[in-house]
């Protein structure tokens, strides 16, 4: 009986232990996986929406870029100057030959838009130091 109770009490323990090991290491994955996804959000949305106007890496080197005269969103001066609240007003209004999204993006999408942006930036590590 007395061993009954000792194998008893350490499958408890093992099983609590387990539980808690799962439910750490499984909550630092979800909060990993949610960065991930928010970056890989950003990065279709602008491909979706943005790419066909301003290149898929922004710089604005495609014909369709020259056309409508858009924007080189990775150039470091323009990156330099303008504000977070200025790059989204830019995206929800559009100037010049740029459709509005204020109506087609959610607020949290225009936001994830401005950090995308952000990360375009040239001579930062994510786009590379090519001129
Ligand atoms: C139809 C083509 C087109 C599409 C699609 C487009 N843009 Fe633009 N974008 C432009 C043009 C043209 C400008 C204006 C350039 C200017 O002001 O001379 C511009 C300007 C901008 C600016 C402001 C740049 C500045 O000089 O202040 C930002 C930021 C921007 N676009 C981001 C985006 C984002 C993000 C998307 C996708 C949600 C997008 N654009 C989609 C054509 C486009």
């Amino acid at each position: 009986m007395n061993r009954f109770v000792w194998r008893l009490t350490f499958a408890l323990c093992v099983c609590v232990l387990c539980i808690v090991a799962l439910s750490c290491g499984g909550r630092q994955k979800v909060r990993k996986a949610d960065g991930l996804a928010e970056k890989a959000d950003s990065i279709v949305l602008f491909a979706n929406n943005c790419a066909k106007c301003h290149g898929d890496d922004g710089r604005a080197t495609n014909l369709r870029a020259k056309m409508v005269r858009a924007s080189n969103l990775t150039d470091a001066e323009w990156q330099g100057r303008v504000t977070d609240e200025q790059i989204a007003a830019a995206i929800e209004l559009g100037p010049k030959a740029m459709p509005a999204f204020e109506k087609k993006l959610r607020p949290s999408e225009i936001q994830a838009l401005v950090g995308h942006i952000r990360s375009l930036r040239a001579g930062t590590e994510e786009a590379g130091a090519t001129p």
